[in-house]
């Protein structure tokens, strides 16, 4: 789809945006739209931004483009729901127009203050990054403050222009930001900050610094706490391939110790990557009301063919998933809210597994998959998804590799990638396999694949773009079964 105005600094606003968006709807086309992930109306979406629980809902907010389906200035879109799941667009809550932000309002978070609602994002000028406040009573009209942090409140070591996505939370009474930066020496950065209320900010340390992110910065950091540590997520840059982690162009790492705010200092216990899959970047979370904390990702990665692009929209969010931490490591299962979609349960039990078997209303592109396998003595156990007869994707275990492989090589389409990752097509994660037994929990929709591996030890997600709509078993080498299965038809 072609936007039908140029972009120019001042004359984005947040309602030519919305009349735009009202007036192209009827051009989008349906193809590859999930049904119940968050996705852009019309246009482009990357991470998600201010991601929180206010005014007695949930907000998803993310950077937004809504003149045409690729990465340009960035405004906030805004999406509201009260269960995670069905997601009610609301006015374009922030346009590119300000002093400071003509060239785009970059990623950043959102936290309740005195019953309003404050946005702190990236404002981007010439190739200036600085930190900016916005406000609003109601949650849904936001006036902008103007900058908070700009770069003469940076360390002097620090370059000038990669300074953004701040993560704002509150300890004890005061206000702190989590920041991606990058030392002049290359090194990417995680910096923190503190304010009284904040309006006023001061430095207080780095809190993380290396040389692993080789293409830039720690992107969008963010902070919770359970079980009495700390858990900072974030998105470094052109993250280095460890074996089979780490394997796509950029990554996003969980870290688990403690944050000591006095003095600004991170002791790190354990660090891992979060997602094992294509597509996940930028993490968010949110503490719900009865204390659980949420996740929420964007389901692309830079640098790829995006074939929904042709059909006036690109990028959407995963389904938010439940953390929790199990031995001092992440744990992910996809929120429970859900299970309220599920419709058209059909369950088997002890099916002995052929090289194709297919089960009686086991498939769909919409479902929800509860399989446990036996694995038996095979070589290769299995779920073969969106199977068509020319076409399938196939998650499996290997037990040469003893690992776990998510392989969309033949799902008909063409994903190209940055010559630095191995390739689009093929992601493997190892998993603690005991008593022969692996569980996959498999989230489809349209064209969207997350799958949760025993209990979310590991989880997968990727990006699928086929036109088949079948579903079947297999076990290769040997044999397998499966011990139990449940699939629901997810209806929102
Ligand atoms: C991460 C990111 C952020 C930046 C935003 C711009 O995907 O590069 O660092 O704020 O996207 O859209």
């Amino acid at each position: 789809m072609k936007a039908t105005r140029q972009q120019t600094g001042n004359s984005n606003t947040t309602s030519i945006a919305d009349s735009y968006i009202v007036h192209s709807l009827p051009a989008i086309k349906k193809t590859w739209r999930h049904t119940y992930h968050a996705m852009p109306p019309i246009g482009w979406m990357n991470d998600p931004n201010g991601f929180c629980y206010a005014l007695g809902k949930y907000h998803l907010f993310y950077q937004f483009y809504p003149y045409g389906a690729a990465w340009n200035s960035m405004h906030w879109g805004h999406y509201t729901s009260q269960d995670f799941v069905k997601w009610q667009l609301q006015p374009t809550a922030l346009a590119p127009n300000g002093k400071a932000d003509r060239d785009g309002c970059y990623s950043g978070s959102a936290i309740e203050k005195d019953g309003k609602l404050y946005l702190m994002y990236t404002s981007v000028l010439a190739g200036r990054q600085t930190q900016s406040l916005a406000v609003s009573a109601d949650g849904v009209k936001f006036e902008k403050l103007g900058e908070v942090i700009t770069s003469s409140d940076l360390p002097p070591d620090c370059v000038r222009s990669d300074f953004r996505d701040p993560k704002v939370f509150l300890r004890g009474g005061m206000f702190y930001a989590l920041l991606g930066s990058m030392s002049v020496r290359d090194e990417g950065q995680i910096l923190l900050y503190r304010s009284p209320d904040l309006m006023q900010w001061e430095y207080v340390n780095t809190i993380r610094r290396d040389m692993l992110t080789t293409r830039g910065i720690y992107e969008c950091p963010d902070i919770f706490r359970t079980d009495g540590k700390d858990v900072i997520l974030a998105s470094p840059q052109g993250y280095e391939a460890q074996d089979w982690r780490y394997e796509n162009m950029h990554s996003s790492i969980y870290m688990v110790g403690m944050l000591d705010v006095e003095k600004g200092v991170f002791d790190k216990e354990y660090e891992d990557e979060i997602d094992g899959g294509f597509d996940f970047y930028a993490p968010q979370t949110v503490r719900t009301p009865d204390g659980r904390i949420v996740m929420i990702a964007w389901m692309q990665m830079w640098s790829r063919t995006m074939p929904t692009a042709q059909h006036g929209w690109a990028g959407s969010m995963i389904l938010p998933r439940e953390l929790t931490l199990r031995d001092g490591k992440l744990f992910q299962s996809p929120v429970r809210e859900i299970e309220r979609y599920r419709w058209n349960p059909v369950s088997y039990a002890n099916v002995l597994l052929t090289e194709d078997t297919r089960l009686k209303q086991v498939c769909g592109t919409k479902v929800e998959l509860n399989v446990t396998f036996d694995l038996g003595t095979a070589g290769k156990t299995g779920v073969r998804l969106f199977k068509s007869a020319a076409h399938e994707v196939r998650v499996y275990y290997d037990r040469a590799l003893d690992k776990v492989i998510f392989d969309r090589s033949d799902m008909g389409v063409e994903i190209a990638c940055d010559a630095k990752e191995r390739d689009a097509y093929v992601r493997s994660v190892r998993v603690s396999v005991k008593d022969n037994r692996l569980a996959m929990r498999i989230f489809l929709d349209v064209s969207g694949c997350e799958v949760f591996l025993n209990g979310g030890e590991r989880t997968m997600t990727g990006n699928v773009y086929s036109d088949g709509c079948d579903i079947s078993f297999f076990a290769e080498g040997g044999d397998a079964s499966i011990l139990s299965l449940d699939k629901y038809d997810i209806v929102v």
